[in-house]
């Protein structure tokens, strides 16, 4: 069988480790996908940089586009992020081309997911975007493959690895914020405007993800309610832990009586609770079906390898011609939310 051939577009911290991984993992890859995983074309904005990673006998295409219509390239990796161009339409290109596409990118899915996924499944390609949500943790085809048979009530969770990371280490340490979003930064866990972490705007878009899949709403960041982090300070924490709390960003969606609600939010869970636990720049997602106990998925939720990981999960069930079940088709309504207090859970 023929390996299935790969364009990446985008060589950061992410980009870069997926090309290693393949190299490094091929026979572990093709031994689970019956075939090998090849990578044929990149790009990326800078072509001098030092990335430590062989780019020999991989074609350098001069932009994305170019890589997403190159004619070997099967599956086209998205992982320049931005929910406009040049992302939008190079993944828009490989689609009507027929090609999969494979994209780490939240933003563009929770903004255009129904429209791309509507053109893949016009064009027979895949639109699979694990590492959109939850770094390494299988939380997409966990709602959409293992639980496509469960009524599900509510989706919660941590979903932002630089919060939970600056929350921890300024609990733990006495750090001060500034100092903690940087080390963030330099570890390769914020976005390049860590605004979107720190606001909350990242875990409202996985949110935004998550419960179109759980609910079957069409995707809208916009129906989140968000506040983010930026006002917490050290003393927050401590009176939070004098009363027997911790503090941690939830992105919360749920079916109420009046619609899907959608919020994000700073919330006070009990120090002896599971989500409390949570530390770094670990994830955890809790997803409540109906008739069974809840189920949490806990894991690495930033990073370069943590999402390689999920984009490569993604890249084999291409390869391996494995499709997923449609994208949400609305089926509930989602309640535009109005900003939420603190609260427990
Ligand atoms: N900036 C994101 C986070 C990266 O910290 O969780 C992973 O989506």
């Amino acid at each position: 069988v023929a390996p299935l051939k790969v364009g990446i577009a985008g060589l950061g911290t992410v980009g870069a480790e997926v090309v290693r991984l393949i190299e490094a993992q091929q026979s572990i890859l093709s031994a689970r996908c019956g075939r090998g995983i090849k990578v044929v074309a990149v790009t990326a904005r800078n072509k001098s940089k030092k990335r430590g990673i062989d780019l020999r006998g991989i074609d350098w295409m001069k932009d994305p586009l170019a890589v997403a219509t190159h004619p070997e390239v099967d599956c086209f990796v998205e992982l320049m992020g931005g929910a406009g161009d040049p992302a939008l339409s190079s993944i828009s290109a490989a689609l009507a081309a027929g090609k999969s596409v494979v994209t780490a990118n939240k933003a563009l899915v929770a903004k255009h997911g129904v429209k791309l996924a509507t053109l893949a499944e016009k064009h027979g390609g895949a639109l699979n975007y694990e590492a959109a949500v939850a770094g390494a943790v299988p939380v997409i085809k966990t709602i959409r493959e293992g639980l496509s048979g469960t009524s599900i009530n509510r989706v919660y969770g941590i979903l932002n690895g630089t919060c939970n990371y600056i929350l921890t280490r300024m609990e733990q340490e006495g750090l001060s914020f500034a100092e903690c979003l940087k080390d963030a930064q330099r570890l390769g866990y914020a976005e390049a405007e860590p605004s979107f972490d720190v606001d909350g705007y990242d875990t409202a878009q996985k949110l935004a993800i998550l419960a179109s899949l759980a609910f079957g709403t069409k995707v809208n960041e916009s129906a989140v309610s968000v506040e983010g982090i930026s006002t917490i300070a050290a003393e927050d924490l401590r009176a939070a832990a004098d009363l027997g709390y911790r503090i941690k960003l939830l992105g919360v969606a749920m079916r109420t009586k009046t619609g899907i609600e959608q919020r994000v939010h700073p919330t006070m869970v009990p120090l002896t609770s599971s989500i409390a636990q949570v530390m770094g720049v670990t994830n955890a997602v809790t997803i409540d079906g109906a008739g069974i106990a809840p189920i949490t998925l806990v894991g690495p939720g930033a990073g370069g390898a943590a999402t390689a990981s999920a984009v490569l999960a993604d890249v084999a069930d291409v390869a391996r011609n494995v499709r997923a079940l449609p994208f949400a088709q609305p089926v509930a309504k989602l309640k535009t939310t109005t900003k939420a207090p603190m609260e427990r859970h």
